[in-house]
Parts: structure tokens; sequence; C-alpha cells
């Protein structure tokens, strides 16, 4: 049966792009953003400034700096709760004291490596086993209908797993994790292989439409241990309390901080600026010391059309988040006004700046409101992960992934509440209200070097200075020009003014609890240095840059919340072979191909792991892992692959180091494949289905080892 479906395949490999991505990828995930200028045309400093190894902080307002003085809730914060949050449940507090604290233990990462291949298959390594947790269509919300491809309906789906999986976390609901709730996002839906005869967007149901809508968002579900394994299945029967579904159809949304209920966020139907319906491209994402979830709201802009009546600054801003301004359906758009004219900015010119934020989402209290916290500004963000400076601090890292965008920290006013109570959880519950935020500016040791080749310079490494710039602190603008309003809702064109550093599509950013470092997916970029744009720098040294890299980030005298920090390039993706590549240093022969890292782990003894989006070696995308210390460091090594045409998102380490969970986001999505004709047959052997899978060692060994 498999074997007859794989003979069917459609017109496989025909249709990749030169990043390795599929055309179908490419329009659905991103809505063909390749295809789109680079939304980057800002001149900031970045050719003037190339040989400076120090940064200056051009453009940033000095008499600003004076207004350090912490704010307590960000003024239009505290408007009162609108009809849609009135009935708020007080928050739950979790079992678990800080979420953030990996249980430290030694892994000598000694598993085999698995070798890159083409399999319609999750692949580990011997010695480890695997098993679908959940899957698109499965029960969320008891009472939720069976899956029936065929018979698809807008109450089941409010009701089953959404569609392409992307972040996932696990989070205890007892001390030894016997039970835990598994949360993911659902980033996009891709409607050609969701429903069967799909002609075209047009062609949809009204009721399709909004079936995709609902597919999107996040799920919560209770999952438990099987025995004392590393194994998690889904917990299928009793009333599951917290299991839930957050989508783009009905879900509210409360905004928080200094632009909430700002002029730039109200609506017709949200004439108080603070309650949004819906999330859209919910990416990575984060889990924060008290245990609540962070999502990136990333590639937004796609679903918007009528922009192309747009002039001046209206024009400008849409043009800078990548919305289509000439066409009123862009290429790859899904046409969402037909069901909900808030999607056309042509009426509801305002509605796009309500997405492309950080939301905060309390799994352990059922009924809570998310919220979009808009002190942490609004790029594409693809996720945001928290460490507790030595001061208490929640200090949350972002990337803005698009080629030529910046990475962000955000420092948190207040403290964290280290106390397992509830009134330190409804204290937690404020944190990421209101900080400071920045954006980096890194400086090069070796600028006159850099070839664009990737040939390490002559003091041995890409490396160098950084500075963390302000856009807003102490409640104030530090961007000449622009009121804090302005700089939080467009905090790409505050980067430009302050003269940030072009990286190359930053993806997921995180603290090494370990180490304490952080540690950046530089995705790739193949306009670096084609055309007029930007040519390789140190910190991204390759032109066309086809396989993308991983930056470190080491902040000065440990301080999480300071303002300069040091940097260097562990690892230049690509095939060992090409000389290109860097491994810090390790014998090259030994380490595994790897291309385009997107998301990034830590097990308990600080290795690094990655998984990647979009293979450009042409064999299945992964998840890898890396000794950063010690004799082995640099030895990278492929620990799993994901089926064809996937990718590898999540990946989770269970705190115990027993259990690693990966999202298998888009199995077979190739072009030309459908429901009738897939190119993918995971996970069930019909056809493809997005699905979380978790691995174990079934000698019952830490992940790795
Ligand atoms: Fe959704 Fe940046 O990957
Ligand atoms: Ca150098
Ligand atoms: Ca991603």
């Amino acid at each position: 049966m498999t074997d007859q479906i794989r003979r069917q395949l459609p017109i496989v490999g025909v249709a990749k792009v030169s990043h390795g991505r599929d055309r179908m990828t490419c329009l659905y995930r991103c809505g063909n953003a390749c295809d789109h200028p680079v939304p980057n045309v800002s001149d900031n400093d970045y050719f003037g400034d190339m040989v400076k190894s120090e940064v200056t902080r051009r453009g940033v307002m000095r008499a600003g700096a004076a207004g350090a003085v912490a704010l307590g809730l960000g003024g239009a914060g505290v408007l009162s709760a609108s009809p849609a949050f009135a009935t708020e449940p007080a928050p739950a507090v979790p079992p678990v004291g800080d979420f953030t604290t990996m249980t430290e233990q030694t892994t000598n990462l000694t598993f085999k490596a698995v070798a890159p291949n083409r399999v319609d298959a999750l692949v580990v390594p011997n010695g480890y086993d695997h098993s679908v947790v959940i899957r698109w269509g499965d029960t969320v919300v008891p009472g939720a209908p069976k899956f029936n491809v065929h018979g698809q309906t807008l109450d089941a789906q409010l009701k089953q797993f959404g569609y392409n999986n992307d972040f996932v976390a696990v989070l205890p609901l007892d001390k030894n994790a016997t039970r835990a709730l598994l949360v993911c996002n659902h980033e996009y839906t891709n409607e050609d292989l969701m429903f069967p005869n799909f002609v075209s967007q047009d062609a949809l149901s009204l009721e399709q439409v909004k079936i995709a809508m609902a597919a999107h968002g996040m799920s919560v579900v209770e999952i438990e241990r099987v025995g004392k394994t590393g194994e998690y299945v889904l917990v299928k029967s009793g009333s599951r309390p917290y299991n839930r579904r957050v989508t783009a159809l009905t879900t509210h949304f409360k905004m928080t901080g200094p632009a909430a209920g700002s002029d730039l966020l109200k609506t017709a139907a949200d004439p108080t600026g603070t309650d949004v319906i819906g999330t859209l491209n919910n990416c990575a994402g984060g889990v924060t010391p008290w245990g609540t979830i962070l999502s990136g709201e990333e590639n937004f802009n796609q679903y918007f059309v009528g922009a192309e009546t747009s002039t001046g600054d209206a024009k400008a801003r849409f043009n800078r988040y990548g919305i289509d301004t000439v066409n009123h359906y862009p290429s790859g758009s899904r046409k969402w006004d037909r069901a909900d004219e808030r999607f056309d900015l042509t009426k509801n010119p305002n509605e796009a700046n309500r997405f492309g934020w950080i939301v905060e989402f309390d799994p352990f209290t059922p009924g809570s409101t998310p919220r979009k916290h808009t002190a942490m500004g609004r790029v594409k963000h693809e996720g945001a992960n928290i460490i507790k400076s030595r001061d208490a601090k929640a200090v949350a890292y972002m990337g803005d992934d698009e080629r030529f965008d910046y990475l962000y920290k955000f420092v948190s006013d207040k403290k964290v509440d280290g106390r397992n109570t509830p009134e330190a959880r409804k204290h937690n519950l404020t944190v990421l209200e209101s900080g400071t935020l920045y954006v980096a500016k890194l400086g090069f040791t070796s600028a006159t070097e850099i070839d664009g080749t990737g040939k390490l310079p002559t003091d041995g490494a890409f490396n160098g200075t950084g500075t963390w710039i302000p856009l807003v602190k102490g409640g104030k603008s530090m961007v000449e020009g622009m009121t804090v309003e302005e700089v939080l809702v467009f905090t790409r064109l505050a980067g430009d003014k302050v003269g940030a550093t072009k990286m190359d599509r930053p993806e997921d950013v995180e603290p090494n609890p370990v180490n304490r470092k952080i540690y950046v997916a530089l995705t790739n970029n193949t306009n670096r240095g084609v055309g007029t744009n930007p040519a390789a720098d140190e910190a991204n040294p390759r032109n066309a840059n086809k396989h993308g890299h991983i930056l470190e980030i080491t902040e000065d005298n440990d301080d999480h919340t300071g303002t300069t920090f040091t940097w260097q390039i562990p690892i230049v993706c690509g095939d060992p072979t090409d000389p290109a590549t860097y491994f810090m240093g390790y014998d090259k022969t030994k380490v595994s191909p790897i291309s385009c890292p997107d998301n990034v782990a830590f097990d308990g003894a600080g290795n690094l792991w990655i998984s990647t989006d979009g293979n450009a070696l042409q064999s299945n995308d992964g998840l890898f892992a890396v000794p950063l210390e010690g004799p082995e460091k640099g030895h990278l090594k492929q620990f799993l692959s994901v089926p064809f045409g996937a990718e590898t998102c999540g990946p989770w380490i269970t705190d115990d180091n027993k259990s690693v969970f990966v999202a298998v986001q888009h199995p077979g999505e190739i072009s030309g494949a459908s429901v009738a004709s897939p190119a993918s047959n995971w996970p069930d052997g019909d056809f493809a289905k997005p699905g979380i899978a978790v691995t174990w060692s079934v000698w019952n060994k830490n992940i790795g080892a």
C-alpha cells in the first residue's frame, strides 16, 4: 500500500528554489517572501561602519538616557477590561517553580549519527525509538468529532488539533512529569494538502476558509508518560480541563503595554485598541520562568490585502513589513477577506498593526485570555526566550525572521517573583508589560578581511563586540522623530533609524541555561551580497548564504540587562567538505552536513541542539546536536531526520533529559501533491499530516547518550 502510494508521487523535487525549500512551502508558509523585494531598504549606517570595531549610538537621543526610571504598568495598558475579558479567571499556580532552569546533567553525545537521507519516515539513531503523540485532526477538546478529511467542518476543526505544528513545549503537571501539558503553535495551513479536490483559494467554500483560520493558532493537550520511559501518549479520556484550542478565528487577545489602546491599534470593531481576535503565523516560542508560553507572530503580512491604495507614511510602513502595496491580492494570498473584511486594509487599515507581536499564553489557567505584549515590539517575531538576570529581571531575546533584519532584546522593569504562590504568579503575569526594548548593533575585529567566501580571518574567528541600542526605555522613546507608540508598532523602522546590524534571517534566539550565553540561528540569506543588497560582513560572512550559521552572544560581565556584549560564530553550516564551513575547529571529516538552522534547544549538559528548515543540501531536514565545551566541542552530529518534504520544528528536551519532542511540520509539502496523491504518507500510511513525535532511549539513557 505504502509503496503504491509512493509510486504515484507527483513531480517530486522539480519545484525546489535555490535555498532548498519547495515552491509550495514558499507559497503557503511565507507568502512567497523570497519573490518579493527585501523589505529592509534602509540605508542605516551599515555601509559606512564596516571597519569600526566599536559602536556609536548615532541617531539615538542621548537626552532620553536620563529617563531610566522604572515604569509601573505602561500608560494605556491599564485600560479597563472590555467585555471579552470580564470573566478572567484567577491564575493557577503551576507545580514547577522555575520553568527555564534545566536539571544539570552530564551527557556525552555518544549516539551514532543518522545519515543524510530522503526517506519518508522519521529516522532516529540506533538505541532510540519514537512514536507520534498527536497529529492534525486528533481530538483536543473532549467531544471533538472523529477526524474525517472528506467531511471537515468548522465546528470540528475548532476542537481538533490544528495544522502545521511549529513550537512545542512540555510543561509538567506533577513533580515527575508523569502527566504534562503539551502546548504547540499551528503556524500556517496548506489548503492544497488539507482539502481533497482543492482547486484554488477562490474555489474554497467560506466554511473551508474558516476551517483554515481555525487550524491556525495553538493547542494544549494533556499527555502522560508510559511507565518510567521517555515515551508519552495523549490522554484520551477524562475531563482534560486544560485541553484547549486557540485560533485565528475566535480567540480574543488582550493588548498590553505602552501601545495598548493607541490610535494605531484601534479599528471600527475595537475602538479600545486593546481587544484583538486571533493570532497569526505563530512560529517558534519559549517558556517563561513562571510557566507561560511566549509565541511569535511571524509572517502575518501575507494574510492582508488592499494596501495598494495606501500612500505616504502608511505605504512606507506596509512596505517595511512586507505587506504588498502593488497588488490587491499578492502572490500567495489566502484571500481571507472573503470570510472577514478585517483582512482588507482598505476597510480596516489598522488591523495589520494588531499582528506581529509576542503573545503570552497561560496554559495552566483554563479560560485565560492570551495577551499580546506591545512593550516587546512588533516585527516578524520568530519567538522569544527568557533568561532571568542576576537581579531577577526577565530578559527576552528575539529574532525578526527576514533577510537583512535585526536581533532584539527586552529587559523587564519589574523583577520576577520566584515564589510558587498565586500572588507571585499574578505579579509575574505583568512582568512583560513594561521594560526596555533594545536592538543589536555588532562591531567587527576583522572587517577588512571578509571577502564573502566564508574564509576564516587571520585572527582565527568571526568575532567582535556589540551594543544593545535602546529603542524605548523608562517609558520614553529613544528614537528621534518617533513616539513610544510608533517605535513599538513600527519597530523595524526604529531599528533602521538607529543603525541596527542587518542579519541573515534571525530565527530562534535562545539563552543556554548552563553557560548563560545566547545562541542565534541565522537560517540563510541568498540575497546577501547579491545586486544592491548589503555584502557579507564578519557576522554574516558569506555572500549568497544558502546554508546559514549560528551566532553566539556573551553578555559582558554575565549581565543580561547590560548594553555591551561580545560575539563569535561557532558554526558556519553546509556540507563539511565545503571549505566555507566551520565547526568550532573540529575535524570536519567527522561532522554531519547541516543546512538552514532554524530552532535551537539545550540539554541539561548545555549541549546545543539545532533543528533545520529547508535543507539546501537536498536531504531531509533534521535535528542535530553539538557539544559547546570539552574535547568533543564542535563535533556536530545528526540525531534524527524528518519525513520527506517536512521541516523539523520544536524541538523540546524534557527537564529529565529522557525525551525529545519534535514537531514534524509540512510533511509531503511538494508542489503537485494533494490528499489523493500525497508526496508523503507520514504518519499513518495514507495522506500527509503534520504531527508531533517523541523520541526516547530504549535503554532509558539521556537523550543523545
Ligand atoms: Fe516560521 Fe522563521 O520560521
Ligand atoms: Ca575576527
Ligand atoms: Ca521557524
